[in-house]
């Protein structure tokens, strides 16, 4: 058979799904010397010994076989510990189900409530795998475009509820945001919630970057959909150990759900991965229990590097963004970009800088870059400065 007899016996949706951007934006860099890569959303540093001793020690003591479906009693226990010691209150093991990442997590959740023909709603620019997820599936992603208005991305809830229809089954809200950076306020998480009390749907949360976040009072963590929401709500919360501890590699999340769910999830998991390898499971439970330095550390980095990077965007002409609230991204338009795709191909080519494009965000995200400033502080200067100067002489696509 040829390629095309071939791609024609694959189904629709497996064919017709984009390219992620970023994806494509890295693949095409990484094959160039010399470009200083902020395209993905993951740091400059690999994981700490403290994380992957326990996981070496596990896999040498033979820890090889098929494990625990929901995840290892160890790591769901202390994902419950660490539940309490951030939100002040108890947590049940119950309630967590280890994932082959925070993907996973999702993709889960999108099977266990989304058919064929259903809608799940999503505020965008968003990043680009939600929407995916659920084509692959067969459902349909509903996006509502957030207003960048007077320098802010503002969500608007009446055209968020208004874009419910009897084929939703879920809102999915991921605060702070990739790629803008925005947070939900405990009073916007409150609204969404009652709406879907209301209706009957599910919340989608999505809070991976829940301790990256930059408040004005000291806070420690974004306001939560676990603030204000029972265990047994129809919550269902992705998150993933990639973000906090730098395990991005290590492919390795959770999912947080109402406890009755449990055998479906388990169902879901058993013919999804079948379970995650029991040795890396040792090294996130390590991450949990020992983990809060590092994760300050990274945290404060983010933020130092967050300014660093506004201030010298600051400096350029025809840049607009708001400074974000949460993550580690910066998702800035550009005067008179109309392509972002063919401008980050540009950027990469021409000033060896690595960014990813606003198009594949979703509606809005058209007319901007993201870049992801959880890297070394040096090389992000230096990416700056190149970036400043590939401006000065160049126009954007
Ligand atoms: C918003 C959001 N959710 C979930 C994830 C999933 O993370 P992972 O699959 O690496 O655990 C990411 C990763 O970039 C993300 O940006």
């Amino acid at each position: 058979m040829n390629t095309e007899q071939l791609l024609s016996a694959i189904t629709t949706q497996a064919r017709n799904e984009p390219d992620s951007g970023i994806v494509k934006a890295a693949m095409y860099g990484m094959a160039i010397p010399g470009v200083i890569p902020m395209w993905s959303g993951e740091g400059n540093v690999p994981t700490p010994e403290i994380f992957t001793r326990p996981a070496i020690d596990s896999l040498l003591a033979g820890e090889t076989f098929y494990t625990w479906q929901r995840g290892i009693p160890e790591l769901r226990e202390a994902l419950a510990r660490y539940h309490a010691r951030n939100f002040d209150r108890a947590f049940s093991h119950e309630n967590f189900f280890v994932t082959s990442g925070g993907m996973q997590a999702i993709q889960s959740i999108v099977q266990m409530v989304a058919g064929e023909g259903d809608e799940i709603i999503i505020p965008t620019p968003a990043w680009p795998n939600y929407g995916g997820a659920l084509r692959i599936l067969g459902s349909r992603p509903v996006e509502v475009p957030m207003d960048f208005r007077n320098g802010r991305w503002m969500l608007d809830l009446d055209r968020l509820f208004d874009a419910i229809t009897p084929r939703t089954r879920a809102i999915s809200l991921n605060s702070p945001s990739n790629p803008v950076g925005w947070t939900a306020t405990r009073d916007e998480l409150i609204a969404v919630r009652d709406e879907c009390r209301k209706r009957g749907i599910w919340i989608l949360g999505d809070e991976v970057y829940s301790r990256f976040f930059y408040g004005e009072r000291g806070e420690t963590r974004a306001p939560s959909f676990l603030d204000i929401c029972d265990d047994e709500e129809q919550l269902l919360l992705a998150n993933t150990f990639s973000k906090n501890w730098a395990m991005t590699g290590w492919r390795v999340g959770w999912l947080q759900a109402p406890r009755a769910l449990g055998p479906a999830i388990e169902r879901i998991i058993q013919v999804n991965s079948s379970g995650t390898p029991a040795f890396l499971q040792k090294g996130c439970v390590a991450a949990l229990d020992h983990g809060d330095e590092f994760l300050a550390q990274q945290v404060a980095k983010a933020r130092s590097n967050r300014d660093l990077v506004v201030a010298k965007l600051r400096e350029m002409p025809g840049i607009r963004f708001e400074v974000p609230q949460g993550a580690f991204y910066l998702f800035f338009a550009i005067d008179g970009m109309k392509d972002s795709a063919a401008t980050t191909m540009r950027i990469i080519d021409e000033a060896k800088v690595g960014f990813a494009p606003g198009s594949t965000f979703g509606p809005g995200g058209e007319g901007h870059l993201r870049m992801c400033y959880l890297r070394d502080p040096a090389k992000l200067t230096e990416a700056l400065d190149r970036f400043g100067n590939w401006l000065k002489i160049k126009r954007p696509s």
